[in-house]
């Protein structure tokens, strides 16, 4: 390049200062708007999380009550600049220090409830039951007839139960017959138990009794099974903590739930207690849980019974006489005879045997006894 060029084709050196001076204000610019970027980034990160809450109602001047996830309720302002007009069961975000409404996440969403609950098709046949004939009549009387042939009610014109609740000690059957009820009518079986439902949902549990009773509606025929119901149905002689309060809420839909379906519907209560000196009258009213089954641990013959139905798949050795081994374990339940029966097989595994002796049994029977006593010893000492 001559030097020529240079004196025509080079702009001006102010020319150039002020070229530049435009490169680093738009450069300026740029940089302004990625810390503004950044800053916002950073308000962000260090903004404190903000609360998911519930409009339960909805007041004048910018006023709702809302109910936070761990159940507790507040009367809060709602921002002003939030244009959507809030409605009850809405879903909101609430500012942590001073607890505003500042946005509305939607309408909450249909609670799903199979999340929360076992639905199944069980697969327990009533010969799979030991003992408690009369106890099984009675079932097939109240849950199997109503539910198979409705008519036949209708037309004698009276109401079977819409529910009956079993009673009795651990292990002595109640799940299993529940479970047979569902069987034998084809009916979705859908169980809760009553202090998952108030401890793990906690705010929820109210809600959670409603959608139960819509999905087995909508899955009927079906039969609601309630374990532990005394853990919602307890007599309590006041509602302080907010805990309590939730179980009553709890019950009371509960109790809404029941008085609302029809009892020639297709959808059957059982519940399940071990409890039942505790329970609130309320739930065994007429038109309840109006029909009461106790369920006893087996007698002698229940023992026998029990005993051939978990060992119909063993080898046993010659020397097994189950009658005799029954003798030896009265005031056991269902439960403990099985456990016996299981632990006679792994005696004879251990000794690297296909055929279980009557030796294992006895072994078996001493080791449930004993463990049954520590447990209960253990319970003891719990309190
Ligand atoms: N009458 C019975 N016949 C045959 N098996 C039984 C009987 N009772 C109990 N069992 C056995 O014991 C297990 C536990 O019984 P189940 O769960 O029905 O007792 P439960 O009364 O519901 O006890 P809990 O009160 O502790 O809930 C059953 O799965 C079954 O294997
Ligand atoms: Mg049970």
């Amino acid at each position: 390049m001559g030097s020529d060029d240079i004196t025509v084709e080079s702009p001006t050196y102010e020319h150039e200062v002020e070229e530049e001076k435009i490169d680093y204000q738009e450069e300026n610019i740029l940089l302004k708007v990625k810390m503004a970027e950044m800053r916002n980034e950073l308000m962000r990160y260090k903004m404190p999380p903000l609360l998911v809450a519930e409009v339960i109602d909805t007041y004048p001047e910018n006023c709702c009550m809302v109910r936070l996830k761990n159940g507790n309720e507040f009367y809060v302002n709602v921002d002003t600049s939030l244009d959507k007009r809030l409605k009850a069961s809405d879903e909101v975000l609430v500012e942590q220090k001073s607890l505003t409404v500042i946005q509305k996440i939607g309408k909450k969403k249909h609670f799903d409830v199979s999340k929360y609950v076992i639905v199944e098709k069980p697969n327990i046949k009533w010969n799979q039951i030991g003992g408690l004939k009369d106890e099984i009549e009675e079932l097939k009387e109240v849950i199997e007839l109503p539910l198979k042939k409705p008519e036949l009610f209708k037309k004698i014109g009276i109401e079977p139960p819409k529910g009956v609740l079993l009673y009795g000690h651990p292990g002595t059957g109640k799940t299993l017959l529940a479970k047979a009820a569902a069987t034998s009518t084809n009916a979705t079986f859908i169980e809760i138990v009553g202090s998952e439902l108030v401890q793990k949902f906690i705010g929820q549990g109210a809600k959670l009794v409603k959608s139960i009773f819509e999905m087995a509606r909508e899955k009927a025929p079906a039969i609601i099974f309630i374990d532990e119901i005394d853990s919602i149905a307890a007599t309590r002689m006041d509602v302080g903590t907010s805990g309590e309060r939730e179980v009553q809420r709890t019950f009371m839909q509960l109790l809404a739930e029941i008085d609302g379906f029809a009892p020639l519907g297709d959808v059957k209560l059982i519940a399940a207690t071990n409890r039942i000196d505790i329970l609130d009258s309320a739930i065994t009213r007429p038109g309840r849980f109006d029909r009461l089954v106790f369920i006893p641990t087996p007698d002698h013959k229940g023992i026998v019974d029990i005993l051939k139905i978990h060992t119909k798949k063993m080898k046993l050795a010659e020397d097994v006489n189950l009658n005799k081994i029954a003798k030896k374990m009265k005031d056991m339940s269902g439960a403990e005879i099985r456990a016996v029966c299981v632990e006679a097989g792994y005696f004879a595994i251990r000794d690297d045997r296909f055929i279980v002796t009557s030796k294992d049994f006895n072994k078996a029977v001493v080791k449930i006894a004993v463990e049954e006593t520590e447990k209960k010893k253990d319970l003891t000492y719990m309190g």
